[in-house]
């Protein structure tokens, strides 16, 4: 699947079949288990993609892409940064404008993440909104963007492990029937030879947390 249609399934995903359960996810609201655990993992690899950053951000411009109800834009706008946070879900970019403080520094838009009319930015943060790409597409997405990045590109993929390789063969990362996206587990080594040369990928770290499983990037573009 190319990268418009895998979009345009992540759009119809979000903006229809899982927005309230988003919604829930990413809130304060009780929540099973399971879903426990990925709230719970998905808190601690917040904090470690914003550890790849500046504490004070003050005079940053940074992108949150994919910025779903938008914690993480939140909190970069609290460390100082003036905040673009985009996403392909029209109904999450309304969750999120409504939950954030109404003085927050923060531009909401809907739209493709990658839209070269967003401008420059001094760093890139997107958590969780590149891991339905495949290898090609990521690093498409990675290079696009390096012309107007200063800084770091910081995002997370679900990493190759047995568990997850064994979920994915299975289809048991994705509930076929509603034609949800396909989470691709990855390897890094992957996304370095797609970029073929063109910038650099580092890992930062890995958070394991129940059902979430998710390795954090940093890619910084060539410079020109
Ligand atoms: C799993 S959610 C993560 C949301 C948020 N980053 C978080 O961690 O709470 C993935 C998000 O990425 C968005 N997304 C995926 N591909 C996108 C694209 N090409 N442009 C903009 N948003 C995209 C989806 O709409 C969805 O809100």
């Amino acid at each position: 699947m190319d990268y418009t249609a895998t979009r345009d399934r992540v759009e119809t995903y979000f903006d229809r079949s899982a927005t309230k359960v988003w919604e829930r996810l990413t809130s304060d609201a009780p929540v099973s288990g399971i879903r426990a655990t990925v709230r719970a993992g998905r808190d601690r690899m917040r904090a470690l993609m914003l550890n790849q950053l500046p504490a004070d951000l003050r005079g940053a411009r940074v992108l949150d892409a994919g910025c779903g109800t938008g914690a993480m834009a939140v909190e970069l706008a609290r460390r100082g940064a003036r905040v673009v946070a985009v996403d392909i879900s029209p109904q999450l970019i309304d969750i999120a404008r409504r939950r954030a403080p109404p003085d927050a520094a923060i531009d909401w838009v809907a739209g493709d993440m990658l839209d070269p009319a967003l401008g420059q930015f001094d760093a890139i943060l997107a958590m969780d909104s590149m891991i339905y790409y495949n290898a090609d597409d990521v690093a498409g997405l990675l290079t696009r963007a390096a012309p107007r990045l200063a800084g770091r590109f910081v995002f997370t993929l679900a990493p190759r492990t047995p568990v997850l390789m064994a979920m994915f063969r299975m289809g048991k990362l994705f509930p076929r029937a509603d034609r949800s996206p396909v989470m691709i587990p990855h390897r890094a080594a992957d996304i370095v030879t797609a970029l073929d040369g063109r910038g650099t990928l580092t890992e930062a770290g890995r958070i394991n947390s129940g059902f979430y499983i998710s390795q954090a990037l940093v890619f910084e573009g060539a410079r020109q």
